[in-house]
């Protein structure tokens, strides 16, 4: 098998558990969310994009995993044609700078909703959140190659809650949120198409593949926790064990 398909091997593993990330999406929306239910929603995903570093380590010190890859960025200029691959410092940089304005967007859409201006401490991680950047820090750290790139293929899940937020219509909070979207569902969707370009060339045997399939896998369930638990769960438990039950090999 080549390149590309393993590539296709990868999605299709994850595609199910997208589209299910994309059904919890179209459920919270349908169901009239309350004020409470979108001020959930957003201090949550407010917080996901301060923090967007797949896997990452303590931030303290920090106002945020946004401000450590920064200063991390910021520290690179010394080795600047010694040992710092200009170009790839120019991805990473323009790839946080999307980050930094997929925040801006939501945190103007909870100001919204809110009706005041945000504090630091309003961004909020939730209990699932946590443990699904437990996870891949685990797989991040092992060393292995292929399991670090394929954590980039769980970055967004495969962007359909963006898609899907972004096609709302409706009042001002959707018509506000929906714009937000539109502008995260542009990049998250570029982001996860590279990250599986990177994670098929990470393959070198297909022990790779089946170990980085295996991971693919636990992440992918427990991003659907994640999204459950921030859309006050529209799906439920048995739900999740179904999809479990159906889709794990
Ligand atoms: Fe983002
Ligand atoms: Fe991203």
């Amino acid at each position: 098998m080549g390149r590309p398909g393993y590539e296709a091997e990868l999605i299709a593993l994850a595609t199910p558990f997208w589209d299910a990330e994309a059904e919890i999406t179209r459920r919270f929306f349908a169901g009239a969310p309350s004020r409470e239910d979108y001020i959930r929603y957003l201090k949550a995903a407010v917080y996901k994009e301060l923090n967007p570093v797949i896997g990452y380590g303590p931030t303290a010190g920090y106002a945020n995993g946004l401000h450590m890859e920064f200063a991390a960025l910021v520290g690179r200029f010394d080795g600047l044609d010694r040992d710092v691959a200009r170009r790839d410092m120019l991805a990473r940089l323009e790839m946080m700078t999307e980050e930094f304005e997929h925040y801006v967007v939501l945190a103007e859409v909870l100001e919204l909703v809110l009706g005041r201006a945000l504090t630091p401490d309003d961004p909020e991680q939730l209990p699932e959140d946590r443990k699904l950047n437990d996870m891949r820090r685990g797989y991040v750290e092992t060393g292995d190659a292929g399991l670090a790139a394929v954590m980039g293929l769980t970055e967004g899940g495969g962007s359909s809650t963006f898609r899907e937020a972004s096609k709302l219509t409706g009042g001002e909070i959707e018509q506000h949120l929906a714009a937000a979207m539109k502008i995260i569902h542009r990049d998250e969707e570029s982001h996860y198409l590279d990250a599986a370009k990177t994670a098929a060339a990470a393959v070198g045997s297909g022990d790779d593949l089946e170990r980085m399939k295996r991971a693919l896998l636990e992440v992918s369930i427990q991003r659907v926790r994640m999204r459950n638990e921030m859309f006050s769960e529209p799906m439920s438990a048995a739900e999740i064990d179904r999809l479990i039950a159906d889709n794990a090999p």
